[in-house]
């Protein structure tokens, strides 16, 4: 496997023919992480994703009692197997503030699980974390009877001190359609006397509900409408996570507008909630088959992709919870297509790792994309030749991701700097696309290295 790298030099491809998998999948790490760590004894997780993220998640859970032992892992970047030991919902205090580096999730998720807590807790992150509203789950928390204090310099922003509280059931109307607000929600109520339900503007993915099932506490859904009951304790189970669709995203684009190509990339993560990224890649032209199998609770399975001439789409805004993550991607596919595509109802992508909006639009417009931005998303139009160019990641790893696959369809050399981020959710990734510019078509050549722990 290549070292890691701090900048990527991509070049043009004039084919990609291969079979891959991606890493494990984020969202599910993070959740498999903290419901092993309140669950009754020890859960085998599998495919693990590796990434900063969910490290820190896992370490998170391990300063609050819940150990684990690592039973195969990914060399220079985490665990891949592991067994965790739960802790029956008795978490201990942490000795020391509590490292969530770049991750929403894994704070805001955090946060919910520690506010019912009869100790205190902090929680601090990177540059990126620490300018992120909080406010989101402080507000419902509060409601719930939390004592949860932002100390970040900007407003309503982390670290996070989480005072000792007892917290009642709420129901709760979310403002904006987030996972992780209804996630936070949904943890704090287990640590209450009654039911908590979160109502959802829009759906948005539903890997807590799916996964607290696996651990048997099941959730309740009417409409839009989610409840659970308090003091469930998790069942300890073994999960293995599918991999990760939005990784997967990266390649399904490059092979999607470039006619000819030919990829296929197995055990990948198709929650339908997920899946949006494959429906708006179709209606743009590309052709793909998906073979499904339900793993753990969640649907799986091998997505086909060929290449083809793409056009311009609309992005609906029901659309857009199911693929926020994919849209700096998507906004390349779109600079790729012929025709118009509109990205819109999308403000949610200012609270990133980066405002994805603005980010997205100079890195493009840098590459020759004609692009127009909006407050709440960007309309590109497609069909003017990209050019290599310098560009920034700003430290956040989709926009790191997302500029490395537009390079492939450069004339030039395009160089993305500050690509470290991209170990926050996708270790391997400077592996796969060296080999993809090299041209490389065998499966070993794309398989990531793992190795049992000593
Ligand atoms: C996530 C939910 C989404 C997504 C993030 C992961 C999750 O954020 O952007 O990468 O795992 O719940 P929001 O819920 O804030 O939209």
């Amino acid at each position: 496997m290549s070292p890691p790298k701090t900048e990527f030099q991509v070049h043009a491809i004039q084919s990609l023919d291969a079979t891959l998998t991606v890493p494990g999948d984020k969202s599910m790490s993070h959740r498999a992480a903290i419901l092993g760590g309140l669950a009754s004894g020890p859960s085998t997780i599998r495919n693990f994703l590796p990434s900063e993220d969910c490290v820190n998640t896992l370490n998170a859970m391990k300063a609050l009692g819940a150990n684990y032992d690592v039973l195969r892992e990914m060399p220079d970047h985490g665990p891949v197997d592991l067994i965790i030991h739960g802790t029956s919902m008795r978490l201990s205090a942490p000795e020391q503030p509590i490292d969530c580096g770049n991750s929403g999730t894994g704070m805001r998720l955090l946060a919910g699980m520690l506010a019912g807590q009869p100790f205190t807790s902090r929680m601090f992150g990177d540059e990126s974390l620490s300018s992120r509203p909080m406010g989101r789950i402080t507000l419902p928390l509060g409601q719930m009877g939390a004592q949860i204090a932002t100390l970040g310099e900007k407003p309503g922003c982390a670290p996070l001190e989480i005072q000792p509280a007892e917290l009642k059931p709420i129901c709760y109307e979310m403002p904006v359609a987030s996972a992780q607000v209804k996630s936070a929600v949904l943890l704090a109520g287990m640590f209450t006397q009654g039911t908590t339900t979160v109502v959802q503007p829009a759906e948005t993915r539903d890997h807590t509900e799916r996964m607290l099932e696996s651990f048997r506490v099941p959730t309740q859904r009417e409409g839009n409408a989610i409840s659970i009951i308090g003091g469930q304790i998790p069942q300890a189970c073994d999960f293995t996570v599918p991999g990760d669709i939005s990784s997967a995203a990266f390649w399904l684009v490059a092979a999607a507008a470039l006619p000819g190509a030919c990829l296929t990339i197995q055990n990948v993560g198709l929650n339908p909630t997920r899946t949006a990224i494959i429906d708006v890649l179709v209606r743009m032209g590309a052709r793909i088959t998906v073979k499904h199998a339900i793993l753990d609770g969640e649907p799986m399975g091998d997505i086909h992709i060929e290449g083809a001439g793409l056009t311009g789409t609309t992005i609906q805004p029901a659309e857009v919870p199911n693929l926020i993550d994919e849209i700096p991607v998507i906004a390349v596919a779109a600079a790729l297509a012929t025709g118009r595509t509109a990205i819109r109802n999308a403000k949610e992508l200012r609270v990133k790792e980066t405002d994805r909006i603005t980010t997205v639009v100079n890195n493009l417009r840098a590459m020759g994309g004609v692009v127009e931005e909006f407050e709440d998303g960007m309309e590109i139009e497609g069909g003017h030749a990209l050019h290599g160019a310098t560009l920034d990641s700003f430290g956040d790893h989709r926009i790191a991701m997302a500029f490395a696959i537009a390079g492939l369809f450069a004339s030039g050399e395009t160089r993305i700097l500050n690509t470290a981020c991209v170990n926050t959710s996708y270790p391997g990734f400077a592996h796969h696309l060296q080999a993809v510019l090299d041209g490389r078509t065998h499966a070993d050549d794309f398989s990531l290295p793992t190795r049992p722990s000593a």
